[in-house]
């Protein structure tokens, strides 16, 4: 039984998965998934319009433990059947992961099992995994990881295996979102919010720059935010108009949706890919998914998009990830791998860096 945990933001997140049969041999998820828990942090931001990470820090250490409390208590677990921990080490803002980490060692050190420090951007990636066996991606597999603090295009040719095809040179895709929608005057965070509004209104009356749209290794998303930022200005009161609202968010939203899409079609025409996963929070966006959609059909391949809950940060998908990393490595027993480093808390982690056998 591993005990699964999630802190690098401001999702506190615990997770249950009994790893005594492969992933692979497990039909549907809750073959091997016994009970998770996400609390998220977002009204504790929101007077700020973004994460405080002092805050978020400070609120991951008086929910964890209770947490882990409780799922053990839901699934009826005791903490003498636990088999293994594994915690999110990086990317993250640092006082956040130390917090998880903290945990995870104490735990881990008294119970004296194994300790499995997870990439919590390969967490998003195995988020595929989390769905029934016949929907989980096929590799070679291109994943779209979209969220609040990451727009990467990852190639990964197996399990474990990733080169990242295109990373944003400054902002995240959903931190466009939400300084998008900050603009036009929407709550914290906005995208969804954005995403409502421009569902009544007509894109192309508007044209917003997409960022760095020669070049593949790239996004760029901070352009947008500064056309807005001109555009709102020139609107003036025309902003007063609940259609004109919808227009300008429709124009922001399509903007973005294609920039992401332009660039994905393009690498998986180079790739020759199996399946498309979209992951991250900003997955949950609607017109990502249509479009998303229309894409991988035109292209005859397999479009995976895990559910909305598996989406945005959670501790389910981080221990399939740690499951995947003790399978690879021989079980529980052979863990952790010879010449794997201790875990420190890794504010930058990028996918590359990863050993496909550590
Ligand atoms: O993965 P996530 O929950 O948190 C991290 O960033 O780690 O992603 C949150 C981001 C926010 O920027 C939010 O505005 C965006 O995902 N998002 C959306 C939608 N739902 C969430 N952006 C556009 N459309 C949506 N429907
Ligand atoms: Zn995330």
């Amino acid at each position: 039984m591993l005990l699964a945990i999630e802190t690098s933001c401001d999702e506190t997140a615990v997770a249950l998965l009994d790893i005594s049969r492969r992933l692979d041999d497990c039909e549907r998820c809750e073959d091997f998934l016994r009970g998770h828990l996400v609390r998220t942090q977002i009204q504790l931001h929101e007077p700020y319009g973004g994460v405080v990470p002092e805050l978020a820090a400070r609120e991951h250490l008086a929910n964890l433990p209770v947490m882990v409390e409780h799922l053990l208590h839901q699934t009826g677990v005791e903490l003498a059947d636990l088999t293994a921990i594994a915690v999110t080490a990086g990317p993250g803002l640092k006082g956040c992961l130390l917090v998880g980490i903290a945990y995870a060692r104490g735990l881990a050190f008294a119970r004296k099992l194994p300790f499995v420090p997870v990439n919590h951007l390969e967490g998003h990636v195995c988020s595929g995994d989390l769905g029934a066996r016949a929907e989980r991606p096929e590799y070679p597999l291109l994943a779209m990881l979209v969220s609040g603090g990451h727009s990467e295009l990852i190639l990964a040719k197996q399990p474990l295996e990733y080169t990242v095809l295109t990373r944003t040179r400054d902002d995240a895709v959903g931190e466009a979102f939400d300084k998008c929608a900050t603009q036009l005057g929407l709550p914290y965070p906005g995208g969804p919010a954005l995403s409502r509004l421009a569902a009544g209104g007509h894109a192309p009356l508007y044209r917003l720059p997409q960022g760095m749209a020669d070049d593949d290794t790239a996004f760029s998303f901070s352009g947008v935010k500064t056309a807005v930022h001109r555009l709102v200005k020139s609107l003036g009161d025309q902003l007063h108009n609940e259609q004109t609202r919808a227009d300008v968010a429709a124009a922001i939203e399509d903007t973005l949706v294609e920039t992401l899409l332009e660039k994905t079609g393009r690498a998986l025409k180079r790739s020759g890919v199996r399946s498309l996963l979209l992951c991250g929070g900003v997955a949950a966006n609607g017109r990502l998914r249509r479009r998303a959609a229309e894409l991988a059909a035109q292209r005859g391949i397999r479009l995976v998009v895990p559910d909305f809950q598996w989406c945005s940060d959670n501790a389910a998908m981080i221990g399939v990830a740690a499951a995947r990393r003790l399978e690879r490595a021989g079980g529980v027993a052979a863990w952790p791998p010879a010449g794997s480093e201790a875990c420190v808390a890794r504010t930058r982690w990028p996918l590359e860096q990863l050993s496909p056998a550590g």
